[in-house]
C-alpha cells in the first residue's frame, strides 16, 4: 500500500513533510528519491522544522551528512556523490540509526543494499506545472507498514 500526495509550491511540500514527521520515532529511516530539483531538500526542511530544529537545513551534497538536534536528532545525508557502495558503508549508517535519531537520505535508493530493510520511501516527481510535485510514500518493512493508515491520514490534506 502506498499513499500519494500533490503539492503546488515549495511551502506545501514542507508542510506535507511536517505532517509526516509527526509519525516518526527514534531509529526511523526515510529514503528520499527523485531527480535534482525535485524537492528532496525542501521536504527535509519541513521535516526538520516539525522536529523542532531551528537551524536552516541545506543540501549536504558536499558534506554527505549533517546532524541537527530537535525533539529527535536528525541525520540528513545526501549520497548523490557516492561512487561506490563501500563508501555508503563507511558512512556508519548503522551507528547513526542505533543512536536514537532519525535518518533521512537523499538519493537513498542508490544504496538500498547497505540499508536496513525497514524504511519509508518518499518518491518525488515533477508535475505538470513548474511548481507542481507528486509525492508517493511507500512503507517498506513492518515498522512502517504498521503506520500505513496513519500515514495515509497524515498526507490526506494533499492527496
Ligand atoms: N512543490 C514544490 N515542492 C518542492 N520544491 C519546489 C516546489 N515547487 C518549486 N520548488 C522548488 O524546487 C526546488 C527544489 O530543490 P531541492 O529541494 O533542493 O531539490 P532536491 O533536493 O530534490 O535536489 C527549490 O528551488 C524549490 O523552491
Ligand atoms: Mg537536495
Amino acid at each position: 500500500m502506498s499513499a500519494t500526495a500533490r503539492t503546488s509550491d515549495v511551502e506545501q511540500t514542507r508542510l506535507l513533510a511536517a505532517a509526516v514527521a509527526g509519525l516518526v520515532r527514534a531509529g526511523d529511516l526515510l529514503l528520499l528519491v527523485g531527480d535534482l530539483g525535485a524537492g528532496k531538500t525542501a521536504f527535509t526542511q519541513g521535516f526538520a522544522r516539525a522536529l523542532g530544529i531551528a537551524e536552516q537545513v541545506t543540501s549536504p551534497t558536499f558534506t554527505l551528512a549533517r546532524s541537527y538536534t530537535g525533539r529527535l536528532v536528525l541525520h540528513h545525508l545526501d549520497v548523490y556523490r557516492l561512487d561506490r557502495l563501500q563508501e555508503a558503508e563507511d558512512l556508519g549508517l548503522a551507528e547513526l540509526l542505533d543512536d536514537g535519531g532519525v535518518v533521512v537520505i537523499e538519493w537513498g535508493d542508490a544504496i538500498i543494499p547497505v540499508l536496513q530493510p525497514e524504511y519509508l520511501e518518499v518518491r518525488i516527481v515533477l508535475g505538470a506545472g513548474d511548481d507542481d510535485r507528486e509525492l508517493a510514500f511507500r512503507p517498506v518493512g513492518s515498522a512502517w507498514a504498521a503506520r500505513a493508515s496513519a500515514l495515509t491520514a497524515a498526507v490526506a490534506p494533499w492527496s
